[in-house]
């Protein structure tokens, strides 16, 4: 079989719907219990043959993303080239919507694009359990990347199980430059914590109104109990909070461990409205909208 020029994949962001987060295990991850959504912003990784491994960066704050070992896209191709035995001669031209260190995991987008778009450029046609395997090693949330759609994350956030949601839910988002580091935020997550903090349970109501479409209930059911620990890191996200919930918004929510603040609006109209609002508050560096629920990473 020929290998192909150039192999392109598109992976979406994510919000977390809801984020429960219990106690700090002994290796150090926070047992989590989650609702993901993956959401319309995408991130788009090109893959071609090259004489070495490489990763270069294009689109939004592309110049705050190591080119390194420590670029998620980097290290999934090493994985996969350990996995089957070859070389990683490649080079990943990465595309970025999703905002950098915003909560949304685009570093993720960028593992599990990757790791699709090397598994077609070499033929190794890894089953896609294999491929959830190796996403879980590059990261907590790089499998849900790969499945996309709304599922529950438990164990690290890693462990899922797709979840029924109906409709369409139209967001506003407010990101910001600065971003929030993600073992800064569960620190002082841990600082705040009740000493007692038990495992954390998969938000049933909110479940249920996924199934159900319920739009308003689903904006009551939002929470991350991380919003707390970014807020404190980050202050003037309260300002943004405030802003889309005055315009009526149906929920809003700190995604993942932030800073983007994600806004449930009525209809795509009033996501742009929600958006103006947002940004007229002053604190937020762009806004954008997008829809979910999305598909996973695909090859284009
Ligand atoms: O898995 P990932 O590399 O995205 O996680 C980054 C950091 O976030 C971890 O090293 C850890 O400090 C923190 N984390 C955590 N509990 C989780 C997920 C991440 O404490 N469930």
């Amino acid at each position: 079989m020929s290998t192909p020029d150039a192999v392109i994949v598109r992976a979406p962001g994510k919000l977390n719907l809801s984020l429960g987060v219990g106690p700090r295990q002994p290796d150090g991850y926070h047992r989590l219990a989650t609702v993901f959504q993956a959401v319309s912003v995408y991130e788009e990784v090109v893959a071609t043959p090259a004489e070495g491994l490489g990763v270069s960066v294009e689109g939004v704050d592309a110049g705050r993303v190591p080119v390194d070992d420590t670029n998620l896209a980097w290290r999934a191709a090493r994985l996969l080239a350990d996995e089957v035995g070859l070389e990683p001669l490649v080079h990943l031209r990465v595309r970025k919507s999703v905002p950098v260190a915003g909560g949304m995991a685009g570093g993720s987008a960028d593992g599990a694009a990757a790791l699709l778009a090397c598994d077609a450029l070499w033929g190794a046609g890894l089953s896609r359990d294999r491929l959830l395997e190796l996403a879980a090693e590059l990261g907590a949330d790089v499998p849900f990347i790969l499945l996309g759609h709304t599922a529950v994350g438990t164990r690290r956030g890693d462990l899922l199980s797709p979840a029924l949601s109906r409709g369409r839910y139209h967001w506003a988002l407010a990101t910001r430059r600065t971003g929030l580091s993600t073992p800064r935020v569960f620190e002082r997550f841990d600082e705040l914590a009740d000493p007692g903090l038990a495992d954390p349970e998969p938000d049933r109501d909110l479940l249920t109104a996924l199934r159900a479409a319920d739009l308003d209930a689903v904006g009551r059911c939002l929470g991350n109990d991380l919003q707390a620990a970014a807020m404190e890191l980050a202050p003037e996200l309260g300002r943004t909070v405030e802003a889309a919930a005055r315009a009526g918004a149906l929920g809003v929510v700190v995604t993942g461990s932030g800073p983007t603040v994600a806004a449930l609006a009525r209809s795509r109209r009033h996501s742009m409205e929600l958006a103006a609002a947002m940004r007229a508050a002053g604190q937020a560096d762009d806004t954008l909208t997008a829809v979910g629920p999305v598909a996973g990473a695909r090859v284009l």
